[in-house]
């Protein structure tokens, strides 16, 4: 059976738009792979702890990652990167000899096979022509990680949501239907 994990990581509650969407992916994989399981992991709800010397590795988190076929994920830009909720949780799942490893040839991912699609939710526009572009952590951020364990992540994203509530449903309303080109 596959199995879907679906994380959020918003602190905004009802008024979320990166759970907005996070939930309509997981919602259209599921109604297209009768029989999907899905496991969620609300990171806000229940976080997990920073990561100390005492609370390192977190061998429940990482297998609830590896043994998932598609990984769905809602990530909002807060101070122009993730929120600490998904920085822990992402500090249990890179893990040397598990995720990837480092060769002769250097670092090696090894959680390949997996999809992870991410619904980005952001306050500002931060296109490559945009002044605010350099500011960027948040996509640039998960791609990069997830690139370095092995996997190309797919997004979907709206822009613009802090600029006023007509520009919030135009961008929610582009996005959720970006996540209808997304492959069953
Ligand atoms: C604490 C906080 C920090 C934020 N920081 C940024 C930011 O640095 N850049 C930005 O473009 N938008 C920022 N925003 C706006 C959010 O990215 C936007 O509201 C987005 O919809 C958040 O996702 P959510 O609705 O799923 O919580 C911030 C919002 C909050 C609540």
């Amino acid at each position: 059976m596959a199995t879907i994990l679906h994380l959020d990581s918003s602190i905004t509650g009802d008024n979320s738009v990166s759970r907005i969407l996070s939930r309509s992916i997981v919602e259209r994989l599921a109604n297209a792979g009768p029989g999907t399981e899905v496991i969620q992991r609300d990171l806000v709800a229940a976080p997990i702890s920073h990561l100390t010397l005492d609370a390192f590795a977190d061998p429940s988190v990482l297998d609830e990652f590896l043994a998932a076929d598609t990984v769905v994920i809602g990530a909002p830009m807060y101070n122009f990167t993730i929120p600490t909720q998904l920085k822990s949780w992402l500090d249990r799942i890179l893990v040397a000899g598990k995720t990837f490893r480092y060769t002769e040839n250097g670092p090696e991912g090894l959680a390949g096979g997996k999809r992870v699609i991410i619904a980005l939710a952001r306050g500002g526009f931060y296109g490559a022509d945009s002044p605010a572009s350099a500011l960027e952590h948040t996509e640039t951020y998960l791609r990069g990680v997830f690139g370095f364990i092995g996997i190309e992540p797919e997004f979907v994203a709206a822009d613009g949501i802090a600029i006023g509530p007509e520009q919030r449903e135009t961008s929610l309303a582009q996005a959720l239907g970006d996540t209808e080109k997304l492959a069953a």
